[in-house]
Formats: C-alpha cells, structure tokens, sequence
C-alpha cells in the first residue's frame, strides 16, 4: 500500500469526542484528512448522513480514502434504549455498508467498538474471548464488529474503554460528567463497584496513527485489537482525583456498593496484541483529567 504519497483518511464522526481527536492527531500527523460530521458541521468538516446509503457510497468513491477510521455510533444508553432500530441502522447496518463499500474500492477500515462488549465477569479480556454484552449499546457494537468483518475481512476493529478529553459539555463523558456531580452540592451515592480503565482520547488518536501508519506501510493488520487505559478506578475513584487536583470538597458523595445489572463489572481488556507491535500511549490520569477539566472548574 505504501507510496511516496500521504495516506488519505476518511473520519466518521469527526465531529464527536473522540472523531475531533482523530482529526487534530492526524492532521499533526501530515495525513491527508476528511472529517465527516452530521448535525454538528464544523469548519473544515463535510457534512454527510451515515445513514443515507447511496450518498456514503457516492463519497466514498469519490474521496477513493486509503484508511476509512468509522468513530460515528450511537452511544448513549437513553438513545439505544428509545431509539433501537434508528441505532441499530447506524451502528450495524451502516457499519457493514461502509467495510463493503470499502472492500470493493480498495480503501481499509478501522471500526471503533467497545469493551461493553464483554460482560465484565472476567477480566482481562483477549481479543477472542466470548463476548456477551449486557445491553442493547452494547449488543449493537458487537454486532456491528461481526458485520464489519463480515464485509471486509481485511477491517481491523479497536475496541476501547471509556473515553475523557476536552468536551464540549460536560455530559460528553461519563468522566467529564462526574465533575459535575462534585460541583453540585447535593448529596448523591456514587458508584464505587464497577471498575474501569478510561483512556484519554489523544492517546486512542495516537493509536489509530500508529495502526494506519502499519497498515499504510504494509504490515498485516486485521481482526480485533483492544486498548484499556492502564490505571483501573471506580467512579468514586475518579471523583476523589478530581477532588483533589481541584481542591473541591467531596463530603456530600457517598461510595455506593450497589452492582448494575447493565453495565459490566470489570471489562478491562488485554493490550499484548497492541504492545507486540510497539504501540502503547498511556496518559497518567491524573494528568489527563486536570488539563481537559481545568476550563470547567
Ligand atoms: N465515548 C466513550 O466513552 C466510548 C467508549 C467506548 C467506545 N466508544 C466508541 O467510540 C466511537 C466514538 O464515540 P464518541 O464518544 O466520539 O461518540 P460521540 O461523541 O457521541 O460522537 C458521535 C459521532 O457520530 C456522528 N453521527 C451520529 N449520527 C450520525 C449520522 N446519522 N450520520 C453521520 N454521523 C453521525 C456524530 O455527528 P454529529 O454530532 O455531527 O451529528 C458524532 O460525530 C463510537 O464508535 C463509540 O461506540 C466510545
């Protein structure tokens, strides 16, 4: 694949939370980038509905991508659930039309899924282990990795944890969001059973460069690989970071112990296919969190 040329990337959902950092990576990166974004159009991005078949076929043959990363999903749990078949339209059916189209123009796909995938009672997760998502998002996602590879065997799928990074609002992120809980004054439980490793979305950015740049330069890539955050925390854990970088008083929360019956307990994910390959970007939480908080506080 590899030429004197820049590769050419197509990003999907360039206008989410993780798509903006695709961009910004990419663009540092000297690829040659088009961002496609939907209701939220902005400069630099062309506007295009996932969901309208002929015109992704139409774009697709025209910007001939060499790499197509497809960040755009439906991931909040209140629209999955109210909205089922407009999600399953996006996240499955649109997710397979792209990797066909790609396969017959010779573009590859890089499909974003989830560790909701996994039901969170065994962790660390290989790649292969059986999946058994707790939820309709999740049950989409899994899907939509099967339908990808399904259409193009040659689609690589990441999977990721939970994200955090410079948001538009606070509600972004399942993270961002929890400063808003630490803001308020009123008293509120606060999970601390389910165990996550969140990801900064520069470092899954960086991880999608380093994996279109092994495939630009030939390497075989394909299948599944996974990226978990490296530091494991509760909620209630990254509420007390956030307390402390902040100095914000935290007295009104209390740990809640309760499990969920709809989000799995501990879905961290094993990395060794990524690090075999040399790739590996980890931003110390803490870190992370106080530079994307800082303008909220
Ligand atoms: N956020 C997380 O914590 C997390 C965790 C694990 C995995 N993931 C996965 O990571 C990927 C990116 O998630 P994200 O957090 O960046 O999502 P997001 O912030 O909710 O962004 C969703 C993107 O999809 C676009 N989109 C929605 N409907 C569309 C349509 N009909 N046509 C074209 N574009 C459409 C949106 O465009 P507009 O806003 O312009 O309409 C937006 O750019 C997803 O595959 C998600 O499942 C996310």
């Amino acid at each position: 694949m590899m030429s004197d040329k820049v590769p050419h990337i197509l990003v999907t959902g360039a206008s989410g939370l993780l798509g903006r950092a695709v961009v910004k990576v990419f663009k540092e990166k000297k690829f040659s980038v088009t961002g496609l974004a939907f209701s939220r159009v902005g400069p630099g991005l062309v506007k295009c509905d996932l969901t309208d078949h002929e015109a992704v076929t139409s774009l697709l043959e025209k910007e001939k991508p060499d790499v197509i990363i497809h960040s755009a999903a439906e991931r909040f749990p209140d629209v999955v659930e109210n909205k089922y078949e407009e999600t399953r339209l996006l996240n499955i059916k649109t997710a397979a039309h792209i990797a066909s189209v790609a396969r017959r123009i010779g573009s590859r796909v890089i499909h974003i899924s989830t560790d909701y995938v996994f039901d969170g009672t065994s962790p660390p997760y290989k790649p292969e282990d059986k999946c058994n998502p707790l939820n309709k998002y999740g049950i989409t996602k899994w899907e939509s990795e099967k339908a990808v590879l399904a259409e193009a065997t040659d689609a690589c799928i990441l999977r990721i944890p939970v994200l955090y990074g410079p948001v538009e609002r606070l509600e972004e992120s399942a993270v961002t969001t929890l400063l808003k809980t630490l803001k308020s004054d009123a008293p509120q439980s606060v999970s601390h059973h389910d165990q996550r490793c969140p990801a900064q979305v520069n470092d899954i950015a960086h991880i999608l460069a380093d994996m279109t740049a092994l495939i630009w330069k030939g390497d075989k890539m394909q299948g599944i690989y996974q990226w978990s955050g490296r530091q494991k925390m509760t909620k209630y854990d990254m509420i007390l970071t956030m307390s402390r970088i902040f100095s914000l008083p935290h007295a009104h929360l209390t740990p809640s112990h309760t499990p969920s019956t709809i989000r799995p307990y501990d879905p961290e994910m094993d990395v060794a296919r990524l690090t075999d390959l040399g790739i590996s970007h980890h931003t110390n939480f803490e870190d992370g969190v106080k530079e994307c908080l800082a303008v909220w506080v």
